[in-house]
């Protein structure tokens, strides 16, 4: 059975949209990723086929139904294997790296697209759905979302990835952002590769990339800095600038 991603949207013409292409596209006409993008609207049962209504307690906007939302997700379940239940939301808890491969390790994913103010808590609690964000920006809706969670999880999904080292070494697997890359030609409108990169000494170019990697995390991203030097936080290393070459 391949990994199985069941979109909730109201929008289920956006997909697959770009994972259609590229890497995501082949690997789902290989058959390495199913997807089934179901419309929530599907499931309104007035005849005005509604799935939202106002807020509780006033303010604007209009707030996903919990009885619509749950009739779909009850259909999401039954329509494949069990799976993590996830909602795309800007107060979600940060995608990262680690979610993403344990996701991708797993049978695949339900995932609910909020639009409008929000959804009904209630049934966020009651089908226990993972709330999660892709940053700290808003989206005119949660289906951008999903589709970068779902590109980050099919990319790792085995044989998608032509070489597996790429993968590995890449941004953020050590904690790292990555090396600068470089090709030919040497010269280049006045701007030479570095000389080492041309050099042949494996070592010393291993040496050279992981510096070019520290310095680049340490510059801008301080808080995964910190994460690798704990003891160098008080440092100056937690204080939002850059700590020193
Ligand atoms: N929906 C709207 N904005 C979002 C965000 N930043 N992350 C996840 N879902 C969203």
């Amino acid at each position: 059975m391949s990994w199985q991603a069941t979109i909730l949207t109201l929008f289920p013409e956006m997909f697959p949209g770009p994972l259609g292409h590229s890497l995501a596209g082949r690997a789902l006409r290989d058959g390495v990723w199913g997807l089934e993008a179901i419309d929530i609207r599907g499931f309104a049962t007035d005849r005005h086929r509604s799935v939202d209504d106002t807020p509780c307690g006033g303010g604007a906007g209009m707030v996903l139904r919990p009885d619509v939302v749950d009739a779909a997700i009850g259909a999401a379940l039954a329509a494949g294997p069990a799976r993590p239940a996830l909602v795309m939301t800007p107060r979600g808890v940060p995608l990262s790296q680690t979610r993403v491969r344990a996701l991708a390790e797993g049978p695949g994913a339900i995932l609910l697209c909020g639009r409008f103010e929000g959804i009904d808590q209630r049934v966020i609690e009651a089908r226990g759905l993972e709330e999660i964000s892709i940053g700290d920006y808003v989206l005119s809706g949660g289906e951008p979302a999903a589709m970068v969670l779902l590109d980050a999880c099919i990319r790792l999904l085995p044989g998608v990835m032509g070489a597996a080292a790429s993968a590995e070494e890449e941004s953020f697997s050590q904690g790292l952002l990555e090396y600068p890359h470089y090709t030919r030609p040497t010269e280049w409108q006045g701007r030479a590769v570095p000389p080492v990169l041309l050099s042949g000494h494996h070592a010393e170019i291993a040496r050279w990339r992981r510096a070019e990697a520290e310095r680049i995390t340490r510059e801008r991203r301080p808080d995964l800095w910190a994460k690798l030097h704990p003891d160098a936080a008080g440092a100056g290393a937690m204080d939002g600038r850059p700590a020193a070459a």
